[in-house]
């Protein structure tokens, strides 16, 4: 007997009986009458120790193309025998007396059965709660903001969320595999690790390359690493933390990305690597950069974070660098909530990769595997003693920057709406272009780099110094109305609090840099935004512009 919270009692032997399929009076679907049908017990009550029954039924053909119908036949009985296959209708519940029940026990369905009927039920709350709870409320301009990012999702996401719970495996698992291999797919890359966000996967990115595996090419402290400073910190902080010395190149002006010819310039034979983000999904001049690393026998890192879906020359971004990162915070292209992924074509770099997010281990076994390499017992490592357990050898400092199955199982979902996904924000980055164009003496508007199709992370506007208004006055009068905007990340990243003070170098000037930390700002382009809240944006802007000129 288990004692509710509310005092009743459900019997344990009620539990037991989860499973049993039961003769019983089962009322038709229009209640005019009723008929003595078998029914699968699937849950109990705390009232009156009622019983929770599904409709069982062997007009398999009527109903097995429902996503609520599941079949089932004799082997997947556990006890008794049922004389034709049959469906459980998971849709067609109701609550009994258990003194209603003809007979007890017929049959006794297996649990993996008992599993899927169950997980049906759970899914009719899902979508009810998804069609309820999560639906889009109607914008109401001025009244409703206008996000510059935000979750976009369905049931599927949270079915999939569901559905990982209930196999309580918790940790990298079915889901893992199926969202990984689906990214690989989509970027076109060999290996792909998940992770906890995409700041993490930046620093394993960045600590792969600094393992003693990798002989004379690994990283090392006081070597010059090229990157940005106008952009998102976690692109900089690996080479911080690892003692290396980031040496910043100025952008350019309406890309936003790297200036090729100051990169040039900036290397020295101290340089071993290029770290840098395809700047808001506008992918940098990915020909330039691997031409230099080339030349120079350079690692790059492509931190993908905000630009998942964009292309360059046809391909992928994610695909061409030695290392590339993606982040599933929601902000970005999907959401895994938070999250992250390392992609690589290279297996040695997947393996320290997976190292150095697994504890440092050496041994790449999944979890819940074991002796995937037939040698658990029998090599030698470092000084231990020979044959010591392979699962418990350390070859790199390493962390724990796992994915959990559940957050991969969201992201499984959201990354079958990727492309549909891009297109939205390429859409979304055209209506913003056709607001702001109207204004070419204030704006410098955003431009694709050359060969490029950006999957935009957002429509980023730089004002020009001959605008009649300031960054922040404009960002403040469009904040006061509900719609978000955002600088460009950390501005200038030297001048920030926690960086003044490091070890880095500057490689010719920041002009642009500084520019852009004075008068750039950004709206979103997230697949959430509506052709109302464009319009109310438009009239927003409009009649700043008009108030504005008319003073001047
Ligand atoms: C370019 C870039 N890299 C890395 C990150 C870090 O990702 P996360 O927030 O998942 O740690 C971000 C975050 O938005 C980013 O914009």
């Amino acid at each position: 007997m288990i004692k509710t919270l509310t005092g009743r009692n459900i019997l344990d032997s009620n539990k037991n009986r989860i499973g049993e399929i039961v003769l019983l009076d089962f009322p038709y679907t229009n209640l005019q009458g009723s008929k003595v049908r078998p029914a699968l017990i699937v849950g109990t009550s705390d009232i009156q120790n009622d019983l929770l029954v599904a409709f069982v039924t062997s007009e398999v053909e009527n109903y097995i193309w429902s996503d609520y119908a599941v079949a089932f036949e004799q082997s997947n009985l556990q006890e008794g025998i049922i004389k034709q296959n049959s469906v459980i209708r998971c849709d067609k519940l109701i609550t009994i007396s258990p003194e209603r029940i003809a007979r007890n026990k017929v049959a006794v369905l297996k649990t993996l059965k008992i599993s899927e009927v169950l997980r049906k039920i759970a899914h009719i709350s899902v979508d009810g709660i998804y069609n309820k709870i999560h639906q889009p409320s109607t914008f109401i301009p001025g009244k409703s903001r206008v996000n510059y990012a935000g979750r976009v999702f369905d049931e599927k996401e949270i079915v999939n969320a569901v559905e990982a719970s209930l196999d309580f495996w918790l940790t990298e698992g079915r889901f893992s595999e199926q969202f990984s291999e689906k990214i690989a797919e989509f970027l076109g890359v060999e290996h792909v690790l998940l992770t906890n966000s995409g700041s993490s996967a930046n620093l394993l990115a960045f600590s792969a390359l600094t393992s003693e595996k990798l002989g004379d090419k690994r990283l090392k402290p006081g070597d010059e690493v090229i990157s940005v400073a106008a952009g998102f910190p976690a692109t900089v902080t690996p080479i911080i933390q690892y003692g290396l010395i980031p040496v910043f190149v100025d952008v350019e002006i309406p890309t936003y990305n790297i200036d090729v010819e100051m990169m040039r310039k900036a290397i020295t034979p101290k340089t071993r690597c290029i770290f840098i983000a395809h700047t808001l999904g506008n992918p940098f001049n990915i020909d330039a950069v691997m031409q230099l690393a080339k030349e120079h026998d350079l690692w790059v890192i492509e931190d993908n974070c905000d630009a998942f879906g964009s292309e360059y020359k046809g391909k992928k971004t994610g695909s061409f660098a030695h290392l590339s990162t993606i982040s599933f915070y929601p902000a970005h292209h999907i959401t895994t909530g938070e999250g992250g992924a390392i992609c690589t074509n290279n297996p040695q770099l997947a393996q320290l990769v997976r190292a150095f997010r697994d504890w440092g281990r050496d041994c790449y076994c999944a979890g819940g595997e074991n002796n995937t390499c037939g040698k658990r017992f029998s090599q030698q490592f470092g000084n231990l003693p020979y044959g010591f357990d392979h699962k418990y050898v350390y070859s790199e400092i390493g962390y724990n920057l796992k994915m959990t199955d559940i957050q991969a199982a969201i992201g499984a979902a959201q990354i079958d709406k990727l492309p549909h996904f891009c297109e939205r924000r390429k859409e979304n980055f055209k209506e913003w272009t056709r607001i702001f164009e109207k204004y070419p003496d204030y704006f410098i508007l955003p431009k694709a780099t050359e060969g490029a199709d950006p999957a935009w992370f957002a429509f980023i506007v730089t004002l020009k110094d001959t605008a009649p208004f300031k960054r922040d006055e404009i960002t403040a009068h469009l904040n006061a109305k509900l719609i978000e905007t955002r600088n460009l990340f950390a501005g200038n990243i030297t001048k920030q609090p926690g960086f003044m003070t490091k070890n880095y170098r500057i490689a010719d000037h920041l002009n642009n840099t500084d520019y852009i930390m004075n008068n750039t700002f950004f709206l979103g382009t997230y697949p959430g935004l509506t052709k109302e809240m464009f319009s109310y944006v438009e009239d927003v802007l409009d009649s700043f512009l008009r108030s504005i000129t008319k003073l001047h």
